[in-house]
């Protein structure tokens, strides 16, 4: 079946998640915080996704702010950066994570085809609306869908299936784009086209339910849409 409907994961595939960590680091007077920064940022992304799978696992869900702020606890402490006021400006800039480049052209193209477009994100309603707010791209995007419409976090193959029931779509018809192997796998497994954004140049997880395609980044998704 055609494509009818292009799906996207947001932290790490529309968003930069380094952005937040990045943007401090190049402020004045950060020179200490600048030596850590992508340490910071790794730990945190890190144990912001093990929370979210142990909790999925264990049945115990708080939203996706409580744990993108519990990761950052950890992280910031881990690399004994402390300070009240840095956490508070990481998660301000968090809130309004900056997209990658190509996003609004390539969401413009999608719609100017007559695909349907969304995000389906762990993130909650609120942290979803600030990000697409601050990135301008509202009004390319026919919705966000939040697990918090269900109450677990990915991979739960309920969270895959609100894209079925949002749009009355067959799985087949969706191509779901994530940054996350372990996401990516999972949309795969659930019946959807799945293309793996492969910025950082990785090897492919060893899980099953391979991806039909790998990019470099967001910038074909159309092209690559229309000829699925
Ligand atoms: C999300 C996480 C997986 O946006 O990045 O759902």
């Amino acid at each position: 079946m055609p494509i009818t409907t292009c799906v996207f994961d947001a932290y790490g595939t529309l968003f930069d998640v380094n952005a937040a960590a990045r943007s401090v680091a190049a402020e004045p007077g950060q020179d200490a915080f600048a030596a850590v920064w992508e340490e910071v940022s790794a730990h945190w992304r890190a144990k912001q996704l093990q929370y979210t799978w142990i909790r999925a696992i264990t049945g115990r869900h708080v939203d996706f702010w409580q744990v993108t702020q519990d990761g950052l606890d950890w992280a910031l402490e881990k690399t004994g950066q402390t300070h009240p006021e840095l956490r508070e400006r990481l998660l301000g800039l968090y809130f309004t994570l900056a997209a990658y480049p190509e996003v609004p052209d390539m969401l413009t193209a999608l719609k100017t085809a007559g695909m349907n477009t969304a995000i389906l994100s762990n993130g909650s309603p609120e942290m979803l609306n600030g990000a697409v707010d601050s990135a301008g791209i509202g009004a390319v995007l026919d919705d966000s869908l939040s697990v918090e419409a269900v109450g677990i976090f990915k991979p739960d193959p309920r969270i895959y299936q609100l894209v079925t029931d949002r749009f009355g779509c067959n799985p087949d018809e969706v191509l779901f784009v994530s940054s996350n192997g372990w996401d990516a796998t999972s949309a795969k497994a659930y019946g959807f086209r799945v293309l793996w954004v492969n910025r950082a140049g990785e090897p492919l997880d060893r899980l099953p339910d391979a991806p039909d395609v790998i990019a470099p980044d967001l910038t074909n998704v159309p092209e690559i849409a229309g000829q699925l």
